[in-house]
């Protein structure tokens, strides 16, 4: 099975996964905020169930980077947003983001194992170079 497939099985899980009311996106930022002190202040003033949703939908872009590896405009205005102009979120801040998303994947996929792991870093890591790349550029 290629990890394409394996990562869009994994996703529909995920997506229906459901533990104590709290869903995979909910949960994802319940850990990152807890993660470091500088990333819960950088969301104290954001509505949660925004931010949820706008992150699900930029899952698109970056498996949609991954697949075309071409930088669509979705991809780009984030780049663009994070980057040391507006946001300014440090490229280290990524990996933490990434292993904050392996381990919420670790607690609503219920077929997790090494596969599913390497294919959902796979498809995000793309997406992060991109972003970490254009921390210092103008766009
Ligand atoms: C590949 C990784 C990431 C993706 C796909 C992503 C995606 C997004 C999206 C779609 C938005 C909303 C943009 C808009 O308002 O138009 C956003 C906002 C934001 N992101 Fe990220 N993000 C990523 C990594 C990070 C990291 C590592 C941090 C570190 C703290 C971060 C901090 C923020 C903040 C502070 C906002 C603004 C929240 C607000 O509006 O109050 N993001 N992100």
């Amino acid at each position: 099975m290629s990890f394409d497939t394996i990562f869009d099985a994994s996703y529909k899980r995920i997506l229906s996964e459901n533990k104590n009311g709290c869903g995979f996106f909910d949960a994802f930022y319940q850990r990152f905020l807890a993660s470091d002190q500088h990333i819960a202040e950088r969301f104290a003033n954001t509505d949660m169930a925004i931010q949820q949703r706008m992150l699900k939908k930029s899952f698109y872009s970056l498996f949609a980077f991954y697949a075309s590896g071409q930088a669509d405009d979705a991809i780009r205005r984030i780049a663009e947003k994070h980057n040391q102009f507006n946001l300014n979120i440090k490229p280290e801040f990524y990996d933490l983001w990434l292993e904050c998303l392996i381990a919420t994947l670790k607690d609503y996929d219920d077929q997790f194992c090494d596969d599913i792991e390497l294919a959902w870093r796979l498809v995000m890591t793309p997406g992060i170079t991109y972003m970490k790349f254009k921390y210092d550029k103008r766009f």
